[in-house]
């Protein structure tokens, strides 16, 4: 039996945050943990191509995204174990070619209902600056994805249009062609069922604990970057949002910043929510809470980024490379059967 495709893309326009981390590399480590059945492959890759559809430093989009996937290893992603690919988008040239073919098997309507599309549109002054790649982004994402014929896409919920438009499609293609060439993946419900047991939350923004922590709500101190310095952690939480109940609860309606503190310190440590609830519940010293969060990132952050000093590009550059020719010789056998299918060899 082949293995079952495990498959994310993260975008490394930008540095990770903490954010970041909770929510997307925690549960992708416990995943490779979990893996000893080996029952998974788990391919975890960087849109770099998807790059362009939102600003991006050109002149250090290269170096950008060997930082972050270096920033993965030093969070503890085992470059050795056989069942993990790391790899670069750009790398594999099937990635561009699949999303021509599959552009021409979506219609312009059907991409034109997609909702992220239009949020983002509106952070637009002109028509101008919206580019093609933008509105078709979500192909580029099919074709990630049905490539490597993955089961299983571990992404939040701001991406289930995309994966179910890529549901559509490949149900869609193999209907015309009547071949089973496109594995489906599972639904955006099965999909979260399956992620529970990584457990993938949302961290909040300090400041704002109704908006998930995030770069792009330009939210300096409510954002707390793997790279800040313990001072800069200290003042982030210290100064963090809450409320003037002066009593702790787990409450995500009525004490959003406590709530969010306490799941940070959940996450962290490696403790159950309910372990962590009754730990502090009914407590009225909220900068005892927040000692103890500063206490817990530091920690972790400390540990990441001295890992990350001992972690070689030319150590990451090498893994790359060797994973990039094994999906290449993937990706392009699955293109060729395409290519035939649609009758172009
Ligand atoms: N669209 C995803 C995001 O913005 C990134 C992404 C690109 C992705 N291709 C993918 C995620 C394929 C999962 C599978 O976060």
């Amino acid at each position: 039996m082949p293995k079952e495709v495990v498959l994310t893309g993260l975008r490394t326009n930008g540095a990770y945050h903490l954010g970041n981390y909770i929510g997307g590399i925690l549960p992708i480590l416990k995943l490779i943990q979990d893996n000893q059945a080996s029952s998974y492959q788990i391919n975890l890759f960087a849109p770099d191509l998807h790059s362009f559809t939102t600003p991006t430093n050109l002149d250090k989009l290269n170096q950008q995204t060997l930082e972050n996937l270096k920033l993965f290893v030093a969070c503890g992603v085992p470059l050795d174990d056989n069942n993990v690919n790391l790899y670069r988008q750009s790398y594999i040239s099937a990635h561009s070619e699949l999303t021509w073919i599959l552009s021409n098997f979506t219609s312009w309507g059907e991409m034109s209902r997609m909702t992220e599309f239009k949020d983002k549109i509106n952070q637009f002054k002109s028509g101008n600056q919206i580019t093609v790649g933008l509105f078709s982004y979500p192909i580029l994402m099919a074709a990630d994805i049905l490539l490597y014929d993955a089961t299983w896409i571990p992404v939040g919920e701001d991406q289930r249009q995309h994966l179910e438009f890529c549901r559509n499609l490949a149900q869609r293609f193999n209907q015309r062609f009547k071949k089973d060439i496109f594995k489906i993946p599972a639904d955006f419900n099965k999909q979260q069922d399956w992620l529970k047991r990584f457990e993938a939350p949302r961290i909040r923004s300090l400041k704002h604990p109704d908006k998930k922590m995030s770069k792009s709500i330009a939210d300096p101190k409510g954002t707390i970057m793997l790279s800040d310095t313990s001072e800069e952690i200290a003042q982030k939480i210290t100064s963090a949002q809450t409320d003037n109940l002066a009593s702790i609860d787990y409450d995500w309606q009525n004490q959003p910043g406590i709530t969010n503190l306490l799941s940070i310190l959940a996450y962290l440590n490696s403790k159950s929510l309910s372990d962590i609830k009754q730990n502090w519940r009914g407590q009225s010293d909220y900068s005892n809470l927040k000692q103890a969060v500063i206490q817990s990132v530091q920690a972790t952050l400390n540990e990441i980024q001295n890992s990350l000093k001992s972690v070689s590009d030319t150590v990451v550059l090498n893994h790359l490379k060797n994973r990039e020719v094994k999906l290449n010789k993937i990706a392009n056998q699955k293109l060729q059967q395409i290519q035939k299918i649609i009758g172009l060899r």
